[in-house]
């Protein structure tokens, strides 16, 4: 099955430690989509991730569901894609607050069709995607897939071939 068409799709992903980045920069390159990297204003550091740590910048931020944390600008303008992959992180079985900031801000996702995929440890896809419907109600939700951190090429583009 041919994964590139005519018709552009877009990367975007949210990756603090990597692993999400690999997995994007795969489905780029397997599809022809354009890249975009969702990247926090203030970058996270080693401190900022320690989900042990109740003071640090993860947890505060999972506590306050009104968080979100700022995205480097240039917006990309999603009009002129049909499809966008979504990319991010498991934080305790959900996206991290940055995406909603992007899917709160970013223009022309009504009706364009949604991806998301997801990086974890251990935690499946679960609730990843839906709870993210309604910060894009209007756009054409699919269900997305889960990996485990950085998967083989291989598990990405077979995944890639179930898409319609
Ligand atoms: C704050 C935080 C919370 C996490 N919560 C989960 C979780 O609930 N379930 C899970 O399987 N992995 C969890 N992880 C692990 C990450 O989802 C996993 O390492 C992922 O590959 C990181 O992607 P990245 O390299 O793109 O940032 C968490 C990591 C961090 C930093």
């Amino acid at each position: 099955m041919e994964l590139k068409n005519k018709n552009k799709s877009l990367v975007a992903y949210f990756s603090a430690m990597g692993n999400t980045a690999e997995i994007a920069k795969m489905i780029a390159e397997l599809t022809g989509a354009d890249l975009f990297e969702i990247k926090p204003v203030k970058p996270y550091t080693r401190e900022d991730l320690n989900f042990r740590e109740p003071t640090s910048r993860c947890c505060k931020e999972h506590d306050n569901p009104k968080a979100r944390p700022e995205i480097v600008e240039p917006m990309p303008d999603c009009g002129k894609y049909d499809k966008i992959y979504l990319g991010f992180p498991s934080w305790w079985a959900e996206a991290p607050r940055i995406i909603l900031t992007f899917l709160e801000k970013t223009k022309g996702l009504e009706g364009k069709t949604i991806i998301p995929f997801v990086s974890s440890h251990s935690s499946p896809l679960g609730q990843h995607g839906t709870l993210l419907h309604p910060f894009a109600p209007k756009a054409n939700w699919q269900a997305g897939v889960r990996f485990k951190l950085t998967p083989p090429k291989q598990d990405v583009e077979a995944w890639l071939k179930t898409i319609k």
